[in-house]
């Protein structure tokens, strides 16, 4: 990885942090899944612990900076002008049922631009880092968006919404348009990671509504920097606030969301 700023290590650290509990308390679900209580408690006990570990280290380092986080909210600081946007643990549903697909997820937004990004999955152990700027990282691997031309070799992803969101028939109608179109689609269940593999070329584009600022955040910026585009779906402005995010390499971008304003 490239020499890092003293925020951006601070950021490394405490996800490191965390994701040794989290780690140690994954190890535990499998033996829960059996129990009549089910992991559903312990797992979110496991969420809270990781996001007050990870602030307990940026605090400490930064105690001025604003704050938002999944399960904390929001806290505004001394310093309106920069804001940690954390999320301990993307791809909950994945870690409840016992599935290696989760991530520890840390953006540094200053004047309202995410300025550095961390997305750490450690069962993989990988390392996603960017600095505006400075290119993104995966471990010791400068990261590089696919070249991919052809959309019919091309594999994206996303998130397909559950529990009754409104947001389905829309997500159904998009995936009936763009399957037969292309390589595949996958649902891996954390969005941050699927944001950390547009920027790694491992995915060609991703797309999702209805999600948070803490699942985008640091992802977005690792796509950025790693060459490719990141933008609004539908009528919203702003990927990260309104949560309505398409990204994808810059050859097929504006394609790709072509194909899906013509799922009606
Ligand atoms: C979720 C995951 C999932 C996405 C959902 C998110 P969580 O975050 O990123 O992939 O489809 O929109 O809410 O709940 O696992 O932190
Ligand atoms: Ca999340």
């Amino acid at each position: 990885m490239a020499t890092g700023s003293a925020n951006l290590n601070v950021m490394i650290k405490a996800a490191r942090k965390a994701a040794r509990g989290l780690v140690r308390d994954f190890g535990e679900v499998e033996n829960l899944q059996v129990s009549m209580k089910g992991a559903g408690d312990f797992v979110s006990r496991a969420d809270i612990k990781a996001e007050a570990t990870i602030k307990e280290t940026l605090m400490e380092a930064r105690p001025a900076y604003s704050w938002l986080a999944e399960e904390g909210g929001a806290e505004k600081g001394a310093d309106g002008m920069h804001r940690w946007i954390v999320d301990p643990l993307d791809g909950t549903t994945n870690f409840l049922h016992g599935l290696p697909h989760w991530a520890v997820s840390i953006a540094l937004e200053r004047k309202g631009e995410i300025i550095a990004a961390v997305v750490y999955d450690p069962a993989k152990d990988e390392m996603f880092t960017a600095e505006k700027g400075s290119g993104a990282w995966m471990n010791d691997r400068r990261l590089r968006v696919s070249g991919r031309r052809e959309f019919i070799e091309m594999i994206f992803a996303t998130g397909v919404p559950f529990a009754n969101s409104l947001n389905l028939p829309q997500t159904l109608k998009e995936l009936a348009h763009l399957m037969p179109r292309c390589a595949g689609v996958r649902r891996w269940g954390a969005a941050a990671l699927d944001l950390a593999y547009v920027a790694a070329g491992r995915y060609d584009g991703f797309w999702e509504r209805g999600i948070q600022p803490w699942d985008v955040a640091a992802g977005a910026l690792l796509v950025k920097e790693a060459g490719g585009l990141v933008g609004p779906l539908d009528d919203a402005v702003d990927p990260i606030g309104q949560g309505c995010v398409i990204a994808a390499n810059a050859e097929v971008f504006e394609r790709f969301g072509e194909v899906l304003a013509s799922a009606k």
